[in-house]
Formats: C-alpha cells, structure tokens, sequence
C-alpha cells in the first residue's frame, strides 16, 4: 500500500494504488481547494510530486492542457484531481491553502 507524504505539514497516509491525489489529501483531513471538483478545468488542484511522480498514471491530454494554463508549472507539476497512485511512496507539495 503506498504512502502519500503531505508538504508541507508532512502528514503520511496509507491510500490504496488507483486513487487520486486529490482524494489521498481530502482523506488526510487537509483543507485543499478543488473549486471544479475533479474535472481538470479549474487548475485549482494544482500541486507539485517532488518524489515518486514516475509512479503516478500519466498526464492525460485534459490535464495537460489545463497545467498550460497555469503560472508557476513546473516539472513535478500535476493536477491533483487527475493525477493517480501508483505502486510507489510520494511526496505531494500543496501550493495553494484554503
Ligand atoms: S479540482 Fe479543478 S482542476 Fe482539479
């Protein structure tokens, strides 16, 4: 079962490979903005994966297109709401505070 590190807090939970990042942060109890909740048009899910983002599923056309529209993308940038778990541990660096 992976780990997901929370920055900057550094929360872990345990979260089962498949789920999103954006649900691996609400399931810590961390307040995070996702104002389109999950459907990779608003950006506000915007986070950076410093560790283990190879593991991840890999971005798909909507989300890369949206991260093109976002000051401050990096490359461990992902959108949270579409990004997944996959067999490795990661770190996950929120970049926006409710
Ligand atoms: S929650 Fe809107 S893009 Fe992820």
């Amino acid at each position: 079962m992976p780990t997901v590190t929370l920055k900057p807090s550094g929360k872990t939970i345990d979260v089962e490979e498949g789920v999103t990042i954006l649900q691996a942060i609400l399931a810590s109890g961390e307040k995070f903005l996702n104002k389109c909740e999950g459907k990779a048009t608003c950006g506000s899910c915007h986070v950076y994966v410093p560790e283990g983002r190879k593991t991840l599923s890999k971005i798909q056309r909507l989300e890369n297109e949206k991260l093109d529209t976002i000051v401050g993308v990096a490359t461990p940038s992902r959108l949270a709401c579409q990004a997944r778990v996959g067999v490795e541990n990661i770190t996950v660096e929120i970049l926006s505070f409710v």
